[in-house]
């Protein structure tokens, strides 16, 4: 229904403004318990199967929101209502920012993408901070925390201190951002000579707070393996619990939408299908370097049910959905659910399919598997 009668209707105006619709949308399932009811009975679905534990937290299930939907930790509540078993809000910066100019999101249909220069606008850490503890989450959730764009050089790891420090009591796990591609330098800071300082500081503030919480890098697809190998090395040697695989992309190769239209858009992140081999590559590899010993949540371009599967199969421990959400819906979460946790398939009693061994038909038959909802 979403993707043959909404999602034409909402394709039809500009990203921003939908974008914006939504996010008053869930903020409303959030408020209004009928509402949140009715989602949760719709999308939501539990089983002991789904959920997984990491470095002490219980997640619901392993499919997350990615950075950037929930940029203010506006609606958590509301996204676990669709099925999300944790959510990542932000990114957010030490000071409110206003982004990029508009336009700054644009959607590559036939690609199943979009285009993104939003450049981390956001309402600071603060706004976050009278969120968090006004509306008590029900679902684990993870801060992404970034530089303000305006920062100098100098102040750049006193930014991701500042925010890092400020919501260490109210959110269960960190996301450090250093692949954005949409601000100026920001991915430089995955050079580990830049990200060490930054890490270096939030690991020392992390080691005086009574309570550990995992801290996860967030890398761009853009960066060389020999480059993801210096980030590895860091995390391990220095217990950071693991990366984000990953950001938004640069590049364009690939794409049927036609290349005149993609040039018009200009710079910015593409994110979506084209998105997938990549990430997926990326966590193989990651997974495969670090021996199993850094956590990763694979991110990028997963559409389908099947490739958020393919991407846990391939070593992540957790995933995260942004653009599939938004071009599949709101039951994206529970058809990916519904895969990892398939129906019991039950053989038929040979006995019965033998019954009447002479009819072609019924030989056939024997063959069928009878689905059992363990739902
Ligand atoms: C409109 C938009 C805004 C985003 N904003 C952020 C952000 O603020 N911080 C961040 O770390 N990632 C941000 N991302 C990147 C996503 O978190 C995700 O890494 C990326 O979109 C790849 O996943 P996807 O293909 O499932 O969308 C943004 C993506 C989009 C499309």
């Amino acid at each position: 229904m979403y993707k043959f009668l909404i999602r034409p209707i909402l394709f039809k105006f500009n990203p921003e403004f939908v974008h914006k619709l939504t996010m008053k949308l869930i903020c409303y399932i959030q408020r209004m318990p009928i509402a949140g009811g009715v989602a949760r009975l719709l999308y939501r679905k539990e089983h002991p199967s789904l959920e997984r534990e990491f470095f002490g937290l219980k997640f619901r299930n392993p499919v997350g929101l990615a950075g950037g939907l929930d940029k203010n930790g506006e609606a958590y509540n509301g996204m676990a209502a669709f099925g999300f078993g944790f959510v990542e809000i932000g990114s957010l910066t030490p000071k409110p920012q206003h982004g990029n100019p508009k336009p700054r999101l644009f959607r590559l249909v036939k690609d199943g993408a979009l285009i993104n220069r939003m450049g981390i606008n956001n309402k600071g850490v603060k706004f976050a901070i009278d969120k968090l503890r006004s509306i008590k989450p029900e679902i684990i959730v993870a801060a992404n925390i970034a530089k303000n764009t305006g920062s100098r050089d100098d102040q750049i790891a006193k930014d991701y201190d500042t925010a890092f420090s400020l919501l260490y009591d109210l959110v269960d796990m960190f996301v450090v951002n250093v692949s954005c591609p949409n601000v100026e330098g920001l991915t430089n800071l995955q050079d580990v000579s830049y990200l060490s300082e930054i890490m270096d500081g939030i690991l020392d503030r992390r080691a005086t707070m009574d309570e550990h919480k995992p801290i996860f890098i967030k890398l761009s697809p853009d960066v060389p393996n020999v480059q993801i190998d210096s980030i590895l090395d860091y995390a391990l040697r220095n217990g950071v619990e693991g990366v984000v695989a990953g950001n938004t992309t640069r590049k364009r190769d690939g794409l049927s939408t036609p290349e005149e239209k993609v040039n018009s858009i200009g710079k910015g992140g593409l994110s979506g299908a084209p998105l997938y081999e990549r990430s997926l590559e990326m966590v193989k590899y990651i997974h495969q370097k670090s021996g199993g010993k850094l956590a990763i949540i694979g991110c990028g371009g997963i559409m389908t049910p099947a490739q958020a599967k393919a991407m846990l199969d391939a070593g992540a421990s957790l995933i995260e959905v942004y653009t599939g959400f938004i071009y599949e819906g709101p039951g994206f979460v529970e058809k990916i659910l519904k895969e990892l946790d398939p129906p019991k398939k039950k053989k038929r009693k040979q006995a019965e399919a033998v019954v009447e061994e002479d009819s072609p038909a019924v030989i056939q038959n024997a063959d069928t598997e009878i689905l059992e909802s363990n739902a």
